[in-house]
């Protein structure tokens, strides 16, 4: 009999920066319904990666003076790193600058194309580089800043390739009336509806002003193309099947049409809108599935670089654990919901649910073991005396499954110890309190406890993978999709076993294991400057003698600065966005003179020029008045 089998995603990540709370977030889940998949013994395949074309990457690259792919080689690693950290079980790792993808991409381009569904315009509007985003000038806030990440937006006009989006409304919005299901949780489903409702319009699909992208397809000819970043990166899923190689049977994931993707709120647009109409238009089936994160805060506020407010994960799990960390992720908020990182709320589940839960039962059973049984737990009386509790374990154990297909990750852990909380009592009132307990009974009870202890381990094994193990290999078993079929699937009884030794599962935390700076990187600390270091800057008055725009750079400008020396300075000044070569000749400016000279973009810079920046606006700093070039400033 064919296996039934099961597709499971994360979003791949942008690699303008390291991976952060939110991103461990989106890969957990993932990595939670990939091995529930393969513990019921589906053929899964599961796909994580990174997203490195577009505008944003490229400034990264150019900000830490990379090329662009050696920077994307450097921050894919430390994806790669992170997620062996967190145990994440992908089977494949896809890079957007791939060869096999950037060809499957074209071929993509190709067929929306051939459909008819691509022509070539002007595009003039509004773009947010952070998000990679376009945006209608209504939807502006205060007409400047973009209504998801309130970052300033550009105003961008340039030729381009545009993909007929409006000619998919109406068959958009009959999927999502025939699939009500489609969009997880439920309820997210209205906010996608409205936007298509309202009209959607044609995508600008291609960009020509800068290169870092995969080019268009050559038949095109038109190489100034590269695509746009997330026509690119959405097609990263059947790209990473073998779709450019007809050969490649991973194709039937996409096929069977039993695909997840897991993502975060913010970019379920990009996914249940553009990615459908791609999918519709290329004639390749939809996924079954959009299941969409809340978001993570600090202390009720956005985590941000600039803030200095992002959770490193990394952190976390050295210090508390990398399954306590992933159990909390998934217990803490309602799949959907939004959640805000505390440090006590970590401790409070760990201390009141792991270690007085799951922990002291398996004490617990261990020391009654070693009191009454020699270590032996044997099951053969367990149904005589306790029918209805195993009957009650089995309906518990039905229902956290069902929520596990729900991606209730929350209900299924609070169900998973509902077990646990029986066998505590039966515990109490047979063993502890009972004055006339005979050895039969004992046995008994002490087999159902471990009973539990193994049907709960199998159910919790895809959030805590080696902890549940280690449960496991107590009870004289390990956990595979066949002990799932007899345990969980067949509800059989734990074979008669000695227990064997277990270290302690999870010690108790009483203080909170990292200061505050610790977890959160690029903290804001202003560091105080003695007079005498200060002082050691040299700040003159400039004169701009000459402005050129640098080939390649959209955010650079190369300046010859006079600063009443024999020669004029050169400096390299990341200013282009905000002023012209126009703008800034004749200026005057302020340089730090004695600044060790410096490679950017492959010219020496030699000075800073002085700016003063708020987000993404900048200006100039200047002498209030006209002074001769060459004063100092102190
Ligand atoms: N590259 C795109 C995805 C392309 S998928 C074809 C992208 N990358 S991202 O790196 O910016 O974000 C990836 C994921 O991290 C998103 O699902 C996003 O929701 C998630 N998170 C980023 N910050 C988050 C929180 N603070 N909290 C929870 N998840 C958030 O978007």
């Amino acid at each position: 009999m064919k296996k039934e089998t099961r597709y499971v995603s994360t979003p791949i990540y942008y690699v303008n920066g390291e991976a952060h709370l939110g991103h461990a977030y989106s890969t957990v889940i993932a990595d939670t319904l990939a091995r529930y998949s393969r513990l019921k013994g589906h053929e899964t395949f599961f796909l994580t990666g990174t997203d490195e074309h577009g505008e944003k990457v490229a400034i990264s690259a150019e900000l830490k003076n990379k090329r662009p792919k050696e920077f994307c080689d450097e921050v894919s690693a430390t994806f790669k790193k992170v997620w062996k950290k967190f145990d994440i079980s992908y089977d494949k790792f896809i890079r957007t600058t791939d060869n096999e993808h950037k060809k499957g991409v074209q071929k993509a381009f190709e067929l929306l194309e051939k459909n008819g569904d691509i022509y070539k315009g002007e595009y003039v509007g509004y773009y947010c580089v952070s998000c990679e985003t376009q945006h209608m000038e209504k939807a502006l806030i205060d007409n400047e800043f973009c209504p998801d990440c309130s970052k300033p937006v550009e105003l961008k006009k340039e030729e381009s390739y545009f993909f007929r989006l409006s000619k998919y409304e109406d068959r958009l919005l009959k999927f999502y009336e025939e699939n009500p299901d489609w969009i997880i949780p439920k309820s997210r489903a209205k906010e996608v509806i409205s936007f298509v409702k309202e009209g959607l319009i044609d995508l600008s699909i291609s960009r020509s002003s800068f290169d870092w992208g995969v080019k268009i397809p050559e038949y095109m000819n038109d190489p100034k193309h590269v695509m746009y970043v997330w026509l690119d990166a959405l097609f990263n899923y059947v790209t990473a099947l073998g779709f450019n190689n007809d050969f490649d049977d991973n194709m039937h994931f996409w096929r069977d049409q039993n695909t997840i993707h897991v993502i975060g709120k913010d970019i379920l647009r990009f996914h249940a809108i553009y990615w459908p109409a791609f999918l519709m238009s290329a004639g390749l089936p939809l996924p079954k599935h959009i299941a969409t994160h809340g978001w993570w805060t600090r202390n009720g506020e956005k985590m941000s670089k600039s803030k200095g407010n992002v959770v490193d994960p990394v952190e976390v799990a050295d210090a508390y654990g990398l399954e306590n960390f992933r159990y909390f992720m998934l217990r803490e908020v309602p799949f959907g919901g939004d959640g805000d990182f505390s440090q006590d709320a970590l401790i409070a589940r760990i201390n009141g649910e792991l270690a007085s839960g799951l922990g002291n039962l398996v004490n617990r059973m261990i020391g009654l073991s070693r009191k009454y049984t020699d270590y032996l737990v044997d099951t053969i009386d367990a149904k005589k005396y306790y029918e209805n509790e195993l009957k009650e374990v089995n309906q518990l154990l039905l229902s956290a499954e069902e929520y596990y297909e729900n991606l209730t990750f929350h209900k299924v852990l609070e169900q998973l110890w509902k077990p646990l909380a029986i066998a505590d009592g039966i515990i109490q009132r047979d063993i502890i309190d009972n004055k006339e307990k005979s050895n039969e009974k004992i046995m008994a009870s002490i087999a159902l406890v471990a009973t539990i202890l193994s049907k709960v381990s199998i159910l919790l094994h895809p959030v805590m993978p080696k902890t549940t193990e280690k449960i496991a290999q107590l009870l004289g078993f390990s956990i595979s999709s066949e002990t799932y079929e007899k345990y969980i699937q067949n509800d059989e009884l734990l074979e008669r076993v000695k227990l064997s030794k277990i270290d302690t599962l999870f010690p108790k935390i009483d203080k909170p294991l990292l200061e505050v700076v610790k977890i959160e990187t690029a903290k804001k600390v202003e560091d105080i400057v003695t007079h005498k270091e200060f002082t050691k800057s040299i700040i003159k008055v400039g004169r701009v003698l000459e402005a050129k725009e640098i080939e390649k750079s959209n955010k650079m400008l190369q300046l010859k600065v006079d600063i009443g020396e024999e020669n004029p300075r050169q400096i390299i000044a990341g200013i282009k966005k905000s002023y012209s070569v126009e703008d800034i000749v004749n200026r005057l400016v302020l340089i730090v003179t004695n600044l060790e000279p410096k490679p950017i973009m492959g010219l020496e810079s030699q000075g800073m020029l002085l700016m003063a920046q708020h987000k993404n606006k900048m200006v100039l700093v200047a002498p209030e008045k006209d002074i001769e070039v060459g004063s100092v400033v102190s």
